[in-house]
């Protein structure tokens, strides 16, 4: 691919590009909207992910260009136009970094051009939005040689999510992103930001990552409502409690405590997070003790939480993961990411890849109209120069 992408960019841009880097897409393993309730998430960098090239220019403009979205055609504007474009499209999270990056780094006094390509599938809630943030984010470093730590980048990101783009997102994503390794998978809790590494290895089963190809919709309004919900959980809780987050609450105290939530759905969406919490430490365990039986019914019972108390399964999600949890060699399956659409995974016995396939397939078209596909691919690195 990067050969067919320095070509294009000195067809695009008349020069040759000076830096090239790869930013990687992630799945979650488990401790799934754990991560703007102070509690752990289990997420792997894959092998999905951008790729990028840039070369300086003497001017002050900025020149974006996509092969994922050619018909937007060569996205420009000037560093002192850095405001969010709903015209700009895609560009938009590139711009962010940009906007934040050139307000902390002076020396960031020229503009520059970028060439950029992905192989995440679109809108299947492996993070390709957080890749593209960091992938900006490094070319940047490289091209004016900015002294910036990888979780000062993590936290632009993030940054450009919650106050550029305007959804209301934990650090998962861009953390991942950010300080992945190849075979690893990171425990990170994000009440604290103290992360370990995890060997992403199973034993004879591997992950299938499967797509519902479903077209998303109000992923990002849903998702701040969900957590909006959880705030006002927290702080009916606060009122008696003496804690900080929802991570903070053990199963048995928010046993003892739920009836101070009012709401019943509020109580629902506080009931996921405190358990899902409990279950990402549990995983945590199992993996590390290579019990993958146990690390599977925890999937199964991470997906359940998320279709009944937390509601961002679907009828795709719920299709996928249910059906891949019933079949031989697979020790259990849950949606990964912010849910309503995207991807599920499953933790499937090398041997029995083609029948989760095939079984998968064959229900998931019947009942939805259209097929699932599959990814194979391994943990990666985070983003990293060429
Ligand atoms: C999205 C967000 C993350 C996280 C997940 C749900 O991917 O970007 O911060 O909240 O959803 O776990």
């Amino acid at each position: 691919m990067l050969q067919s992408m320095h070509e294009k960019f000195e067809k695009l841009f008349n020069e040759a590009a000076d830096v090239s880097a790869f930013a990687p897409g992630r799945i979650n393993l488990i401790g799934e909207h754990t991560d703007y309730n102070g509690g752990y998430v289990f997420p792997a960098a894959i092998e999905l992910g951008t790729y990028g090239l840039a070369s300086r220019r003497e001017d002050e403009q900025i020149q974006l260009y996509s092969n994922n979205f050619e018909s937007q055609g060569i996205v420009s504007f000037s560093l002192d136009e850095l405001v969010f474009d709903a015209s700009h499209d895609w560009a938009n999270y590139p711009k962010g970094v940009i906007k934040y990056l050139s307000e902390q780094f002076k020396t960031i006094n020229h503009g520059f051009n970028i060439l950029i390509e992905g192989n995440i599938p679109n809108g299947a809630s492996l993070s390709s939005s957080a890749s593209i943030e960091l992938l900006t984010g490094w070319l940047i470093k490289a091209l004016f040689d900015l002294d910036l730590e990888r979780l000062e980048l993590i936290k632009i990101g993030q940054r450009v999510e919650n106050h550029f783009m305007g959804v209301n997102s934990g650090i998962m994503d861009q953390f991942i992103i950010g300080l992945g390794k190849a075979e690893k998978a990171i425990l990170l809790d994000t009440a604290t930001l103290e992360y370990q590494y995890v060997p992403a290895k199973f034993g004879d089963y591997v992950i299938s990552i499967m797509n519902t190809n479903k077209r998303r919709s109000l992923t990002e309004s849903k998702y701040n409502e969900r957590r909006a919900e959880c705030e006002s959980a927290l702080a009916q809780l606060q009122q008696t409690l003496d804690i900080v987050t929802l991570g903070d609450l053990t199963p048995e105290q928010f046993e003892t405590h739920k009836h101070l939530i009012k709401d019943d759905i509020e109580r629902r969406r506080a009931k996921h997070a405190v358990l899902e919490n409990e279950r990402t430490k549990l995983a945590y365990t199992a993996l590390s003790e290579n019990d993958f039986v146990q690390f599977g019914a925890l999937l199964n019972a991470s997906h359940a939480s998320l279709k009944d108390d937390y509601e961002v399964t679907g009828v795709e999600l719920d299709t996928l993961a249910e059906t891949a949890q019933q079949v031989e060699g697979v020790l259990g399956a849950r949606m990964t990411g912010a849910g309503f659409a995207g991807c599920a995974i499953a933790l499937v016995h090398k041997n029995n890849i083609p029948q989760l396939e095939e079984t998968v397939s064959r229900i998931y078209t019947e009942r939805i109209g259209y097929a699932p596909s599959f990814y194979h691919v391994g943990i990666s690195d985070g983003v990293k120069s060429l």
